[in-house]
């Protein structure tokens, strides 16, 4: 019973666009893409609607939903105080797959912060979704549009997937252009620190902000002594139902361990899965060999991600093995989101 109307971004139909809007007026739940990821929105002002955004996607109550605005006064509009790096960041990089924290005032609910006493605020690129925002009249809070655990969507099939029959309505515009979350940058303290990586890189905003963002340690830690500063972070996530083990060193030698591993599972009796780049792709024998992209496309890698965790449950293998893309300018992104679904299980070669 959940609608899906295909929206073409270069020309959004005006009928559509309104039931969408007129749906988040009234407190429901509308899917939409992002330049990131899909979203799962709703009325970030209104504590219930809020409250169905956790319930339609089994998330737990204290993990925080990220507030999507059109325009940098309403970021002043929610903001207890404003941080002097807001207005160059916005500057710089909105609309755009960037999300600041800042300390919140008494109009946001606690039910969209998760309890905190900060608000995570981004202000999309998409089209389809700055049109959602301004046309509802909304400021939206919207999560990725996943079941709670599994990898961000980056296509409507995907939110359909895991939210038919939970929301009334998802707006398709195609496959999203960038394919991982945005880059969160924690302003409520003195020193800006980035509390999930993506698009946006640590260089990029120390040199818009001329002076030192740091990486929540939580981030790249592999084990559980540090906890992330976002609550999100520190959940299980993007896995597949296989096991997944990264394979990390010279691409030789790595394409070499993963066919001998592969055959070691295959003589268990197993079912091995491979994700390869188009460079090594025809050099693995396994029961299912995708490529992520070229290894110098680090956009295309990006963008494949998801879709390529989320495909690997429907061939039901039993492990994976994949090779590792820390790429010189989002690598750290990827790697973040590639270490998670591995539960940070890499085999040096
Ligand atoms: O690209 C994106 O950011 C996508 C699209 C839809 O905009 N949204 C997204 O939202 O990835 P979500 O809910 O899947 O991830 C939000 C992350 C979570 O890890 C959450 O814990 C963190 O942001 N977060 C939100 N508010 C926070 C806060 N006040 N303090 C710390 N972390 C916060
Ligand atoms: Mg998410």
């Amino acid at each position: 019973q959940t609608k899906v109307v295909k929206i073409d971004s270069a020309n959004i139909d005006d009928a559509a666009m309104k039931e969408a809007c007129d749906l988040i007026r009234a407190g429901e739940l509308v899917a939409f893409p992002t330049e990131t990821v899909y979203g799962l929105g709703a009325d970030a002002l209104h504590p219930e609607a809020s409250k169905k955004i956790y319930a339609a996607k089994g998330r737990p109550s204290d993990n925080p939903l990220i507030v999507h605005i059109s325009k940098f006064e309403d970021l002043v509009s929610i903001a207890r105080e404003v941080p002097p790096q807001a207005k160059k960041l916005a500057d710089a990089f909105w609309p755009g797959p960037l999300t600041m924290i800042v300390w919140k005032n008494d109009r946001v609910p606690y039910e969209t912060t998760g309890g905190m006493d900060t608000v995570a605020i981004r202000m999309p690129k998409h089209p389809v979704a700055l049109r959602l925002i301004e046309g509802s009249g909304c400021l939206i809070a919207a999560p990725s549009a996943n079941t709670s655990g599994k990898p961000s969507p980056t296509e409507a099939s995907h939110v359909a997937l895991d939210m038919d029959g939970r929301i009334p309505m998802i707006l398709d515009g195609g496959p999203v252009g960038i394919g991982i979350e945005s880059t969160i940058v924690d302003l409520s303290e003195s020193t800006p620190m980035i509390l999930r990586p993506g698009y946006i890189t640590q260089e990029m905003l120390q040199e818009v902000l001329g002076e030192k963002v740091c990486m929540d340690p939580g981030i790249i830690a592999s084990d559980s002594t540090r906890k992330p500063k976002a609550p999100g972070m520190k959940y299980k996530h993007y896995a597949p139902k296989a096991d997944l083990v990264l394979v990390e060193g010279e691409t030789d030698k790595v394409v070499a361990r993963i066919n001998e591993l592969v055959r070691e599972k295959q003589q268990l009796g197993q079912k091995v899965g491979v994700i390869a780049t188009d460079e090594t792709f025809l050099r693995y024998e396994a029961d299912h060999v995708v490529s992520i992209g070229a290894r110098e496309d680090e956009d295309a890698i990006a963008r494949h991600l998801y879709k390529i965790l989320r495909e690997f449950d429907d061939w039901n293998v039993d492990a994976i093995y994949s090779e590792s893309f820390a790429t010189p300018r989002i690598g750290q992104a990827i790697m973040n989101r590639l270490l998670k679904a591995a539960g940070h299980q890499v085999i040096p070669v």
